[in-house]
């Protein structure tokens, strides 16, 4: 079984709501950024209830619309639209008995929600091209990176279907926000890792926990797990320093070099005067030319910037 890392008091607190919700078939919505663990938490709200042998089906509410997302949940009868050569279940059919865990549901299209409201109160609906009514005992889990709330506010998610998801909120907050986990999620990403890739799992030196902890982890847990899979797979030695994390993650923590964005137009500008200038023998008609200005203009420049050329159109310093 997956092991979900605690660490820290919300999260704690968090785990303490799942052993509730996990006995009862009660609806949960699960918040958060990407990456921070809701489908995890999901599976394991799944495993701890006594729906734990049967089917846990994870369904992405975001890629479709209309018949076609209808068709992903409840199904099809053989020839109901072409090419549908044979029966085919739906979502809402394999998971029965178990666990549907509708991910990204603020993505249901606007058009299907009403329906979808439906069989989320009373189980039974009809396969596309059936007449059979169906009736499944499915438990309900969803999630969202979104703020519900505020799309319904917006229109764009009905209130109606938003209450009955949320029946229990939970929401995990992001990494950044409790960093004391860090140091131990490092540990038990590298352990699984070892055992994975049958590896040695390596140590840690504390410079690099220190700027694990002082980076924002924008892709959440997700994120931290694919940087250490990178590194783990990457390095041989024993231990891993500042020097074993790749460099495209070490620039979030140097000082950026001075960007006026006056003095990089300055400077390129300058530049390029010199150099067609230059190639035209200091014969400044032209140069506008080639430079796509007016001798005006280029006249301008010169002074602004302070370039003096002779007159072959080398640079008087
Ligand atoms: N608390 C945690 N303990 C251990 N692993 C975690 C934890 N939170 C997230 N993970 C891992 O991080 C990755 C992303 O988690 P996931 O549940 O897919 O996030 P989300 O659904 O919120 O985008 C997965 O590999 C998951 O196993
Ligand atoms: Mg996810």
């Amino acid at each position: 079984m997956q092991q979900f890392i605690l660490s820290s008091d919300v999260m704690r607190s968090i785990m303490k709501v799942v052993h509730q919700v996990a006995k009862y078939d009660v609806n949960v919505l699960l918040t958060g950024e990407s990456g921070t663990g809701k489908e995890l938490l999901a599976r394991i709200i799944h495993l701890q209830s006594p729906r734990a042998q049967k089917p846990f089906v994870p369904v992405n509410c975001g890629i479709l619309s209309g018949l076609m997302f209808e068709d992903k949940l409840f199904g099809h009868e053989k020839g109901s639209f072409t090419g549908a050569i044979r029966r085919e279940k739906g979502c809402f059919e394999t998971a029965d008995k178990g666990t549907l865990f509708l991910d990204e549901v603020s993505e249901v299209p606007v058009e299907n929600q009403v329906d979808f409201l439906r069989v989320l109160e009373d189980f039974r609906f009809l396969r596309l091209g059936g007449n059979e009514l169906i009736e499944v005992d499915v438990r309900i889990i969803s999630a969202t990176n979104k703020d519900l709330k505020d799309q319904v506010k917006k229109g764009l998610f009905r209130q109606d279907l938003f209450y009955r998801l949320q029946v229990v909120p939970i929401h995990i907050p992001p990494l950044r926000d409790r960093k004391v986990v860090i140091h131990k999620m490092v540990g038990h990403f590298l352990d699984q890792l070892a055992t994975t890739y049958k590896k040695p799992k390596p140590t840690v030196t504390p410079e690099v926990i220190d700027v694990f902890c002082h980076y924002d982890w924008p892709g959440n847990v997700r994120e931290l797990r694919n940087l250490l899979e990178r590194v783990f797979i990457l390095n041989s030695g024993d231990a891993i320093g500042l020097e074993q994390l790749p460099s495209d993650f070490l620039w979030h923590f140097e000082e950026l070099p001075a960007m006026d964005l006056a003095e990089v137009k300055r400077k390129a500008e300058t530049r390029a005067i010199l150099n067609v200038l230059n190639r035209m023998q200091g014969d400044k008609e032209r140069a506008a030319k080639t430079l796509n200005i007016s001798p005006r203009t280029l006249r301008y420049k010169l002074n602004r910037y302070g370039i003096k050329v002779d007159l072959k159109g080398n640079l008087l310093s």
